[in-house]
């Protein structure tokens, strides 16, 4: 490769892997002021910084809508499979299900959902090395994290990179070497390509080139007996507001590859139906934020003085939850597909 290009591109990779900083500080304004209850959040963040409600406000929907996609994929109940021996994992209790976050950052949902007895047979994060490495030493210093691990036999590896527990793998790694690196990583840390397993991509594909966000999504829909895919992106390109934000962006060297790919709710939909997948659905943050109880609206309402009604209905129209899944039809083991099937569509029913 040009070695010009090298370094152009590794410039462009600081700056994505500057931006889990500003998400994490605009995730840590949103707990300090009551939207947010995260006591694990503060350990990642060294200058607090109090944003804007209309930011506190985005953050608290984006972490509200995934954390309740991922509580309601723990929580959708058993499958058995056909083969199932009596007393197997498959016949009893829960069915075994894994988590794979895309481009964790230093995302905090496993040890959240874990304080609150919500677990997986595996958690898997993944993030670019210097990233992960940041967040290895966060975790295995701290004793908040380690108690929610809970496993003597933690180890950290790849040189302080990596983490793995019984149930909590942190993996470094380029997303765009999806299947020669990041599939073999997942794999040698016990990846089961049988089990359910919900993909998280929040504020991530949209950082990478389409070719390579597609593969990833071509390869859980081709390889995964059962999934389910939940992503959160900026949409909306060219309109007024959509070509200001991406000038905005642009100013700090910030650049969305994917967002001319798939700039609308339709548009993020077929990504995942074109390819085969089952159901696919694309929501704005307007439509979450009028999906607030009253008792809810109440509460955040309560939290500041909000009066920038018209603009953040426009920045809410420029960012989606998008959620697809996918059951084989020859699934592995020889599950119940029909069972499998309302599994996922409790998990995205709620
Ligand atoms: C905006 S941050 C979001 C972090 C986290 N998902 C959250 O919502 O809090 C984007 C993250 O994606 C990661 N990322 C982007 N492109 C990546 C790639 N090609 N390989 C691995 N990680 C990537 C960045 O390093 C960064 O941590």
């Amino acid at each position: 490769m040009d070695p010009h290009m090298d370094d152009q591109r590794m410039g462009r990779d600081e700056v994505i892997k500057g931006t889990d900083d500003d998400a994490i500080i605009s995730k840590l304004s949103a707990v300090n002021l009551g939207y947010l209850d995260d006591p694990f959040v503060k350990h990642f963040v060294k200058r607090p910084s109090r944003r804007p409600p209309l930011i506190n406000r985005g953050s608290y929907l984006r972490t509200r809508s995934l954390d309740t996609f991922a509580e309601n994929f723990i929580r959708s109940g058993s499958v058995h499979s056909d083969g199932a021996k009596p007393g197997s994992s498959q016949t009893s209790g829960q069915t075994k299900k894994q988590i794979v976050s895309l481009g964790c950052g230093s995302d905090t949902r496993y040890f959240k959902l874990k304080t609150k007895g919500l677990t997986v047979h595996k958690y898997f994060e993944i993030d670019f090395q210097e990233s992960t490495a940041k967040k290895a030493v966060v975790i295995k210093k701290n004793k908040a994290f380690t108690d929610v691990i809970a496993d003597p036999d933690l180890k950290l590896g790849l040189g302080g990179t990596e983490l793995y527990a019984k149930d909590y793998c942190l993996l470094s790694g380029d997303l765009r070497e999806f299947t020669e690196v990041i599939v073999p990583k997942l794999m040698a840390q016990g990846f089961d390509t049988s089990l359910p397993t919900l993909f998280l991509s929040e504020c991530v594909l949209i950082y990478i080139q389409p070719r390579d966000s597609d593969r990833i999504v071509e390869w859980v829909g081709t390889n995964m007996s059962a999934s389910l895919f939940v992503l959160y992106e900026q949409i909306n390109p060219t309109d007024a507001f959509g070509a200001m934000m991406l000038r905005n962006l642009r100013a700090r060297r910030i650049e969305l590859p994917g967002i001319h790919a798939y700039p609308s709710l339709k548009s993020q939909e077929e990504r995942f139906t074109s390819r085969g997948w089952l159901a696919a659905k694309a929501i704005d943050m307007n439509n979450l934020h009028s999906s607030l109880t009253e008792g809810e609206m109440k509460r955040i309402s309560g939290l500041e003085i909000f009066d920038e009604v018209e603009e953040w209905q426009m920045l809410a129209s420029h960012y989606c939850v998008a959620w697809a899944y996918h059951v084989r039809e020859d699934p592995r083991p020889a599950w119940d597909r029909q069972q499998m099937i309302k599994l996922l569509t409790l998990a995205v029913s709620g």
